[in-house]
């Protein structure tokens, strides 16, 4: 049984390319709902298989693996492409493996695209996306390693934070592919334990839309999004929870945040706060950026998208008090954590405002500059801005290939060297995949 729910949670899995869906074509061809024999080619951005229709439109189909033989069901048909969910494989790749995950398969919940898919080469696939993106986008040939991250040697049980859809019944589950609809399900394989301690499935949410389950060891925090505007309807009908509890932004009961700690630091995110989902990615990504940056005392730092001042804070205690970091966030939220968390370093500065030309206009002459910008990257204004702030090297931190791939061409075209690149698996079972680039500027002439 599926029940239908009004919004999609804030961070499903997204398809960057193709776009979206147009409106079923009319034309002579397969149609949705048909069934077509198929030969598998490589994997897409976004994680489904390419292959042909009888009628030379691409199809993307999910549920594949590239060199399959699958009979697959058209989900959705425009003028110039289809999608379709490989129901039957015909031919299988030997690099298929049974599916840990119950829920996961054609039509079920649409969180994890590569339970089907042996995990080193799940890792193999996103490399070769990444450097199909290098190519095409930026004019790039570079063979590319996805490193596995300490945390979910299985690829299975790194999730610290689930965002789960409410129904209208009050039952948490998790959404189906491009859907509306709810898949319920007793746990999630990729969630932690700690997150399932929670059992947020099992419990009913009245008059919520959603519910965000957030783990750090023991610490853990509910948050609940209602669906009026008062929450008031929410707060009257909490479930029982051993957790701390927040409803639309607003503390119910504590903790209201949990705590991290990387490298040696502490830092505190509240609740709605940005922090990593996989258990080691704070650490990997601080550890690539300090690698890459190699920061030495007395020198200027810039750390871009810096949510609760993960970089802003290392970096702060590499350049140490003859030097200066100033850390630049769109989320006052974020922004209070991240003051807190660097306020035994003075000369750490917190700024509430959008990355933009201007900001980086007063930003002075730094040596050194982390950006961590959300899926979109940073976009070519503030990439050209940054070229022309020369730091002595920037790291890139990115959650899109297709939109880093974008920014670098920018970068590259402006005489800048791209150095070294790594991957990181912090999404197993997903096609999504973290990159932390170092960038040097040209030598001044
Ligand atoms: C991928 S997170 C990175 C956070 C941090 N570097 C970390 O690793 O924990 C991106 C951050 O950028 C912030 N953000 C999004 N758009 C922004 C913008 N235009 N200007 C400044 N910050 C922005 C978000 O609020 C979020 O905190």
């Amino acid at each position: 049984m599926s029940e239908r729910v009004p919004d999609a949670p804030a961070d499903s899995p997204v398809e960057p390319h193709p776009p979206a869906d147009g409106a079923d074509d009319a034309r002579v061809g397969p149609a949705v709902g048909d069934l077509l024999e198929l030969a598998v080619g490589a994997v897409a951005a976004g994680g489904a298989c390419v292959a042909r229709a009888p009628d030379g439109r691409v199809v993307f189909v999910r549920h594949t693996l590239p060199g399959e033989r699958v009979r697959a069901v058209v989900t959705a048909a425009t003028r110039s492409f289809l999608r379709a969910d490989a129901l039957e494989v015909v031919e299988a790749s030997p690099d298929r493996v049974e599916r840990p995950c119950p829920y996961a398969g054609p039509g079920r919940c649409g969180g994890c695209d590569w339970q089907h898919v042996a995990l080193p080469v799940q890792r193999r696939l996103k490399a070769a996306l990444v450097e199909e993106q290098l190519r095409r986008l930026a004019g790039v040939h570079r063979d590319v390693v996805v490193e596995q991250v300490p945390g979910a040697a299985d690829g299975l049980r790194w999730r610290t934070r689930v965002q789960f859809a409410v129904a209208p019944s009050g039952r948490a589950g998790l959404r189906r592919h491009r859907s509306h609809e709810l898949e319920p399900v007793d746990a999630c394989l990729i969630a932690t334990d700690d997150v399932e301690a929670v059992g947020a499935e099992a419990l009913r949410w009245p008059s919520a839309s959603g519910v965000e389950v957030v783990a750090a060891g023991e610490q853990r925090l509910v948050h609940v999004t209602s669906r009026g505007s008062s929450g008031r309807a929410v707060r009257t009908r909490l479930p029982e929870v051993a957790a701390g509890v927040v409803v639309d932004g607003r503390p119910v009961r504590g903790p209201h945040g949990v705590r991290h700690e990387v490298l040696g630091r502490r830092f505190e995110v509240a609740a709605g706060g940005f922090w990593q989902v996989h258990p080691g990615a704070a650490t990997a990504l601080a550890g690539a950026v300090l690698d890459a940056l190699d920061p030495q005392p007395g020198e200027r730092a810039l750390d871009l998208y810096a949510g609760v001042g993960l970089f802003a804070a290392l970096l702060g205690e590499r350049v140490g008090p003859t030097g200066s970091v100033l850390a630049v966030e769109s989320d006052a939220r974020a922004c209070a954590d991240a003051a807190r968390n660097t306020d035994d370093l003075p000369h750490v500065r917190i700024r509430t405002a959008p990355v933009g030309p201007q900001v980086l206009a007063q930003a002075g002459a730094p040596d050194l500059v982390v950006l961590d910008p959300p899926r979109s990257g940073a976009g070519l204004e503030v990439t050209r801005a940054l070229a022309a702030l020369r730091p002595r090297r920037l790291a890139y931190v990115a959650c899109d290939p297709a939109s880093f791939a974008r920014d670098l061409r920018v970068l590259l075209d402006a005489g800048w060297t791209l150095g070294a690149l790594r991957g990181l698996d912090l999404f197993p079972m997903t096609e999504h995949v973290e990159l932390v680039a170092l960038l040097e500027p040209p030598a001044q002439a």
